[in-house]
């Protein structure tokens, strides 16, 4: 999965030390780059012997700062440079040595003299050896920085390189991204309650067989990510996908309407905003049997009964909450998104076609335009679901504001 646009016009500077998952550190970079920054790589002496200088160059496509001494930063001192131009400094993964070496202000390699000149936020990545980590040292260190306000990763649990198991892998390089996003989007939403649907339903027949769609979740995830950077306290109700859960919030997994009717009206109250991005079947089989039909030819039509709409429940009761619903439509996007708009009382519906390449259902980036009862429509250039979501999101506090809801 790629976020083509979490970390757009940022500068990361990443700090690579000495520890056996350096080569994750390659991987980071990558993602960082396709998410839209450009990256910055510091190197301790010990990281350069697990990593070769080389590879973080070609990456990040920039010099590697790893000698204070005779670097080639055209008469500028280097580490203030950096310091100045980082938007986060991030440490992947982190020693137990450098991690003391930071809380004790110790600055006598490029990476610690740095991390004393960056005032940007700060993220650790620890990795090391269970012993190592939990050892009271390792951890005292870790909590001056937390309190300094560093964010301070939890380290993986699994099998370590060492051959230990437990506690001490480096987070995975997906999540340090994600911490990375959320450590620098300002908290707009913060202290809000936002309640997001997202994928499809399945609706059975017999165990095997089900009415579905090609949703693949990842308008309303992107949804969830940025609605959890920006603050809110999300609540994610999801049909069946294949994504990991997001970080730092509470996620229900649903199979059918019927269960993701009742997620909703659970969670629904007291919201700030809800947006339902899923896409929920309207219908689902009259009768479902318990084994598996032999021979399904033999059925020749297949009776139907309807779903509750939950897009008309939520908007008949919805109170002090904005409400953002989704049209995927395959013509007359503006008649229809109106209608439903309407229909279900909402205050702003998003509409897009499916059926174009690059856009609508599976695809990374959407070109949508946003309705509301009483302005005119905005249509929003093609652009990352990531960025979409931020898009959504802006004109929903816009709303939320008017309303003199906050
Ligand atoms: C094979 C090998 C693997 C190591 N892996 C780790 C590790 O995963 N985490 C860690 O904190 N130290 C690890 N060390 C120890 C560090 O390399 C050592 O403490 C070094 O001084 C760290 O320097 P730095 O913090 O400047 O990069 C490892 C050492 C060796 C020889």
């Amino acid at each position: 999965m790629i976020f083509p646009s979490m970390l757009q016009n940022k500068r990361v500077v990443l700090g690579v030390t000495g520890g056996i998952a350096a080569y994750k550190a390659a991987y980071l970079v990558r993602l960082f780059k396709q998410a839209g920054a450009d990256v910055r790589v510091v190197m301790t002496r010990a990281a350069e012997r697990f990593v070769c200088p080389l590879t973080f160059e070609a990456l990040s496509e920039n010099p590697v700062y790893n000698d204070m001494w005779q670097d080639n930063s055209q008469g500028k001192i280097a580490h203030i440079a950096l310091a100045k131009e980082a938007d986060v400094l991030v440490v992947a993964p982190a020693t137990a040595n450098s991690i003391a070496k930071f809380a004790n202000g110790m600055a006598d390699d490029p990476l610690s003299t740095l991390m004393l000149a960056v005032t940007a936020p700060k993220l650790v990545a620890p990795s090391m050896n269970i012993n190592m980590y939990e050892n009271p040292a390792t951890q005292a260190n870790l909590q001056i920085l937390a309190k300094r306000g560093f964010c301070v990763l939890a380290p993986g649990i699994g099998f370590l390189a060492c051959g230990d198991e437990g506690k001490g892998r480096m987070p995975d390089p997906e999540i340090i991204l994600d911490r990375t996003a959320a450590l620098i989007t300002e908290k707009d939403l913060g202290g809000k309650r936002v309640l997001v649907t997202a994928g499809p339903t399945r609706e059975y027949m017999d165990p095997v067989r089900f009415i579905s769609n090609p949703s693949s979740g990842k308008m309303g995830f992107a949804l969830a990510r940025a609605c959890e950077h920006r603050g809110a306290c999300v609540t994610l109700v999801t049909g069946p996908v294949e994504m990991d859960d997001p970080i730092n919030m509470r996620v229900i997994r649903v199979t059918t309407a019927l269960e993701m009717a009742a997620a909703v009206n659970e969670y629904a109250a007291n919201q700030d905003m809800v947006f339902k991005a899923a896409a929920v079947s309207d219908y689902r089989p009259a009768a479902a049997t318990d084994q598996k039909i032999k021979d399904s030819r033999q059925i020749e039509t297949l009776e139907l009964a309807a779903n509750p709409d939950i897009l008309f429940e939520l908007g008949r009761k919805k109170g002090n909450t904005v409400l953002v619903g989704f049209a995927a439509e395959t013509q007359k996007l503006e008649e229809h998104s109106a209608q439903k708009m309407q229909k279900k009382n909402l205050d702003m519906i998003v509409g897009n076609i499916v059926g174009v390449s690059d856009s609508g259902f599976g695809a990374d980036f959407n070109t949508v335009t946003c309705f509301y009862p009483d302005t005119p429509p905005d249509r929003l250039a093609s652009q990352s679901k990531d960025s979409v979501a931020h898009a959504v999101i802006d004109r929903a506090l816009t709303i939320y504001r008017k309303k003199g809801y906050e």
